[in-house]
């Protein structure tokens, strides 16, 4: 059998593309390289010329795409000498981030909003033994407070104001180019932050630009003046159009400013204070793409829709890229004939009391009798 290289992680794949020296520890857990999966039976639901393909990054080794930004986040700390991180977050990034500090063996702090993360996070927090800090109040106001201690404590931010963040988390892109042969047509995903969106743009103009261009003004990704790689200007190949929804109690690129009390079952996404608010406008004018919301119920009928239709189980944040798309599909915004690619940003069973609590599927409780057994079966054979 000829012999293939052993995966060891995006860093090591992508080291050429990413800032990282030749003598670096890398701090990984095998992140990266999740499938891009083509639906097959939802486009033929809708009767809609169109080809899905969904980035399943639930299967990341925390079960979010956050461990892309985070192994170059922990990675670049550790080589940095710090002996701590600090994350503000609604569940995924604190999990991700108490896994590579666990890992590096670094201590993590994360301020998560109480009683608000997914049971799934918060048990992966306290497993890895991070220093889990609830606070009476909501994502925003964490962050607030994070942005403050790291000015008087020896602890580095990994929230994706951190850019190695957005460093890691812009190979998802390169990994979707490299599998179909060019970018897609459109590329949804979920918007919180903003941070993955503004990542995924950033690797799709890297991967196009080739060398990168001259710029006169300050590169509002890589704040180079002078050469920037990532500049539209050598743009050589094809981008998607960039498409951001977002849950309509939490909706501040919709409304077009920032909101205070945001609320919505999709909690990973429950922010009225995006931190990538300049960099998202960018990425949405350059692209040409646009923002939308989608109401909690939409969100839900998406993702029970994937589990049911496709054998796909995401967490309600991250069926918004397809509950928005479907919508968009319906009306002809996305254009017939077109390729898109939704991101799934997080696992199904990180939130299993919203997948319980919604689910129709019948449950039967009975006798444990051979004759039993073999009623349920006909009564519910298809
Ligand atoms: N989907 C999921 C599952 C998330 O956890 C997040 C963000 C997003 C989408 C939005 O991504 O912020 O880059 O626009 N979760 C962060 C956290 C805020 O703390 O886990 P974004």
């Amino acid at each position: 059998m000829p012999f293939r290289p052993r995966y060891t992680g995006l860093i090591e794949r992508y080291r050429d593309r990413l800032p990282i020296h030749d003598n670096t520890r890398i701090i990984s857990l095998g992140e990266g390289n999740t499938p891009l999966i083509r639906l097959n039976n939802i486009p033929d639901l809708l009767g809609a010329e169109v080809e899905i393909y969904v980035k399943y990054e639930g299967l990341n080794p925390t079960g979010s795409f956050k461990d892309r930004g985070m192994t170059m986040a922990v990675t670049k700390a550790v080589e940095q000498g710090s002996r701590a991180i600090i994350c503000a977050s609604t569940g995924n990034t604190s999990a991700s981030a108490a896994a590579y500090a666990a890992r590096a063996g670094i201590t993590a702090f994360v301020l998560i909003p109480d009683g608000k993360i997914a049971q799934g996070k918060l048990a992966q927090a306290m497993m890895h033994g991070s220093v889990v800090i609830q606070i009476k109040g909501n994502f925003d106001e964490g962050m607030k407070l994070v942005k403050e201690v790291a000015e008087r404590a020896p602890v580095t931010i990994v929230n994706s104001i951190n850019p190695f963040r957005l460093q890691g988390q812009k190979t998802a892109a390169f990994e979707i180019v490299e599998e179909l042969g060019r970018a897609p047509d459109y590329h949804c995903l979920p918007v919180g932050n903003a941070g993955n969106i503004t990542a995924h743009w950033i690797g799709y103009c890297e991967y196009s630009s080739g060398s990168g261009a001259q710029v006169t003004e300050a590169c509002v990704f890589c704040a180079s003046e002078g050469h920037c790689r990532f500049a539209s200007g050598a743009i050589v190949g094809n981008r998607p159009k960039m498409v951001g929804y977002q849950a309509a109690g939490s909706a501040p690129f919709i409304q077009g400013h920032m909101v205070d009390n945001p609320e919505t079952v999709a909690t990973a996404i429950r922010i009225g204070h995006p931190q990538s608010w300049d960099h998202a406008w960018t990425v949405q004018k350059e692209s040409g793409g646009w923002f939308d919301s989608c109401t909690d119920a939409e969100i839900l009928h998406a993702q029970k829709l994937l589990a049911e239709k496709e054998g796909i189980f995401c967490e309600p944040a991250s069926a918004t890229s397809l509950a928005g798309a479907l919508r968009d599909i319906k009306t002809g915004k996305i254009a017939a004939g077109s390729t898109l690619v939704c991101t799934l940003t997080g696992h199904g069973l990180k939130d299993p009391d919203t997948a319980i609590q919604q689910s129709t599927a019948p449950v039967l409780t009975i006798a444990a009798e051979l004759s039993r057994v073999q009623k349920a079966i006909e009564d519910n054979l298809a």
